[in-house]
């Protein structure tokens, strides 16, 4: 009898983790007790870095995104390189493109200070993620807590599973589905790129070459960006072209103006299944507010390692 209770709350555990996305352990006030200043001391160096360049916001929330998609939220993509082992840093979606680690070196060492040991990298990613988005003017959620940080980091899995800016909609329907998101949470988590900056190599081919874009948007756009590949590949220009330093919903005004920067961008609205979704973020900023915020709580439930697994770093760029 015993035995078929034990075997009972084991499949019924089983069944609630799995319904949890694994995650049934996280949750918003996982450090209250154990870290109760860690929203203001996260939030004072967010807000202090987006002071001294709005730009930080944008590659703060991208951070968590890459980390997300590789493996988890797991703290993997701040590892960086030793000479025994290449981590995610140089992976191609990253290299020369990821940025704010500095930022996140910061936010650790001011939470080392006042609650050493408690929390790990990957779940300040989460906090200075959604601190970003709102210090930009985007929405704010209650973020779940808990991850603990990752021993190791997959360059190959970087490699693979963040979607590159080349895919067409069916290749980023499978990479979000890969990691349990749906096509909508793709539609909505691109509004990301209502912020940010992205460079000319990544949208050289979309300004030269597709038709399905605004000629003089694509005009004004080869100006910073010369056709010839080589020269110029790292110049930056505005994922969205008019307010890259406001969390709005002009993105989706752009796609349905056919002003995307990235191919996959425009993917999205193209004459496909999801142009609905555009266009009604496009018009309803405060569905698409709440819709992202919704989101980014599904985001960061992908794979955490809880419990005993992992550590909790001392340092964001190196285990312990
Ligand atoms: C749907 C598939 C996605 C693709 C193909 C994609 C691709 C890209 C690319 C190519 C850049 C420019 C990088 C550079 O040129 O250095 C970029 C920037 C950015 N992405 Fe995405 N992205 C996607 C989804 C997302 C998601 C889900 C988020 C966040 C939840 C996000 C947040 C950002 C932000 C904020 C920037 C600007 C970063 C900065 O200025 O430092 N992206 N993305
Ligand atoms: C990942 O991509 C980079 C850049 O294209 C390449 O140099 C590296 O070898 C790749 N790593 C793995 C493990 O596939
Ligand atoms: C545009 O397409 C042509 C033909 O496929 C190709 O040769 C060229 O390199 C492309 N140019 C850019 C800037 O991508």
């Amino acid at each position: 009898m015993a035995v078929s209770v034990k075997a009972l709350t084991a499949v019924l555990l089983c069944v609630l983790v799995l319904v949890g996305g694994c995650s049934a352990q996280l949750s918003p006030g996982f450090y209250s007790k154990s870290c109760p200043k860690l929203f203001q001391t996260v939030n004072s160096v967010v807000r202090s870095a987006i002071q001294k360049e709005a730009r930080m916001g944008a590659s703060l929330l991208r951070l968590f995104f890459h980390d997300c998609f590789v493996n988890g939220c797991d703290g993997s993509i701040l590892l960086d390189d030793t000479s025994s082992f290449t981590g995610e840093k140089r992976a191609a979606p990253n290299f020369q493109s990821a940025r704010g680690f500095e930022v996140i070196d910061q936010i650790k060492s001011a939470v080392e200070k006042v609650c050493p040991g408690v929390v790990s990298c990957a779940d300040i990613l989460a906090i200075a993620s959604r601190d970003s988005t709102v210090t930009l003017g985007g929405p704010s959620w209650n973020v779940k807590l808990g991850r603990r940080d990752a021993r190791t980091a997959s360059q190959a899995a970087a490699n693979n599973s963040i979607p590159a800016p080349t895919s067409n909609l069916n290749r980023l329907i499978s990479s979000f589905s890969a990691v349990g998101l749906s096509t909508n949470d793709m539609v909505v988590l691109s509004g990301s790129h209502t912020i940010g900056q992205a460079r000319c190599t990544n949208f050289r081919a979309r300004i030269y070459n597709e038709s399905n874009i605004d000629s003089s948007f694509a005009q004004s756009r080869k100006g910073n960006c010369p056709r010839a590949s080589g020269s110029g590949d790292n110049n930056l220009a505005p994922l969205d072209l008019q307010t890259p330093i406001k969390f709005d919903n002009n993105y989706y005004v752009n796609l349905v103006n056919k002003k995307g920067l990235l191919h996959s961008d425009q993917q999205l609205f193209n004459g496909v299944s999801t142009d609905s979704t555009v266009r009604g973020y496009s018009t309803n900023p405060s569905k698409f507010k709440s819709d992202f915020a919704a989101a980014m709580i599904k985001m960061g439930d992908i794979k955490p390692l809880t419990g005993n697994n992992g550590e909790i770093r001392k340092n964001c760029r190196r285990r312990n």
